[in-house]
């Protein structure tokens, strides 16, 4: 399976970084947004991106130009129908992300290969939405794309060796670390990263520390570069309520299930830095201050 041209659909955060990812590995790269509002504002986002590049020097004006020409957008489907790779990265919402994948079953040559950006969802369920089981894989970047080097390969019982291969390989193309997981729910990174942060979480509303005083703890007790309070706000809230919901849905282990707490904070909108509130006060963001979880 050779790759070069490669399909991106959505271009919202994730979106947009894998798409210069890809673009910087030195592949064509169509994009798919919902409307033309959507899909110009993701394009700039991407051109934004390459723009900083060049205002930091790390590339040149003229290299920057000439990969952009390789970009293209589209608000319909029917031009990714020749991509050899498409990566998905619209919202997490398994029906939205099967009914994409369904349609694009439809058109897309037979060798093209789909591949989904899903944290939590379960590949097998959206390749088994597909006549294509055997040319489906998860391929999770994490944010920001083109700053984290880790992304995690996911394969389903129907995944052999020469799409594995192709896989591993367009990633490593990408300058990426790959590591490669099973899929169940969390895969490697979240399925050990979102009890801890949810046990901080459980420390803080029983009272055993203050905010700042676990996060001090976990931050220089373990080298860490921030506390998992405050990197959860960092995350969004609603990501990590929702992450430990499906973990807990598939293991029924206690240490999965979303605390109180975070059911609360989520429910009343406080989402962490996004919405200004959460386990922190972010209305200075510079100078985040710990909430009282009390009211
Ligand atoms: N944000 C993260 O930290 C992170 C990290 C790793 C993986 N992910 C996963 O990546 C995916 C995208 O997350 P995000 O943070 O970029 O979300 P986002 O909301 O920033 O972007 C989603 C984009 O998809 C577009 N979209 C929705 N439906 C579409 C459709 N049918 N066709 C084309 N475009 C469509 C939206 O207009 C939006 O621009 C999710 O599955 C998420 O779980 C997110």
């Amino acid at each position: 399976m050779e790759i070069r041209k490669v399909g991106v659909i959505g271009c919202g955060a994730m979106g947009a970084g894998i798409t210069q990812v890809v673009l910087q590995g030195g592949y064509d790269v169509i994009v798919r947004e919902m409307n033309e509002t959507l899909l110009s504002k993701g394009l700039e986002r991407v051109k934004a991106s390459f723009e900083k590049l060049v205002s930091k020097q790390a590339l040149t004006r003229e290299s920057a130009e000439t990969i952009l020409k390789r970009l293209s957008g589209t608000v319909s489907l029917e031009p990714l129908a020749d991509c050899d790779l498409i990566i998905e990265a619209i919202f997490e919402n398994l029906e939205a992300k099967m009914d994409q994948f369904k349609a694009l079953d439809k058109i897309c040559k037979q060798e093209t290969v789909f591949a989904s950006n899903t944290s939590s969802l379960s590949i097998t369920e959206m390749a088994a939405g597909t006549s294509r089981k055997e040319q489906f894989i998860g391929m999770h970047f994490f944010q920001p794309a083109p700053i984290m080097p880790l992304v995690e390969v996911v394969r389903t019982i129907s995944v052999g060796p020469e799409l594995l291969k192709t896989s591993l390989d367009f990633v490593k193309s990408l300058g990426k670390v790959v590591i490669l997981a099973k899929d169940q729910a969390g895969f490697i990174v979240n399925l050990l990263f979102t009890p801890f942060m949810l046990d901080a979480m459980r420390a803080a509303a029983n009272g055993v520390a203050s905010i700042e005083d676990i996060d001090r703890g976990m931050k220089l007790g373990l080298n860490h570069p921030m506390g998992p309070l405050m990197l959860a706000d960092y995350i969004g809230l609603d990501l990590i309520f929702n992450a430990g919901n499906v973990m807990f849905e598939e293991y029924r282990e206690s240490r999965y299930a979303p605390p109180p707490i975070l059911k609360k904070m989520v429910t009343m909108g406080y989402l962490g830095l996004k919405t200004k509130r959460g386990f922190y006060d972010w209305s200075e963001s510079k100078n985040p201050r710990p909430m009282d979880l009390n009211g």
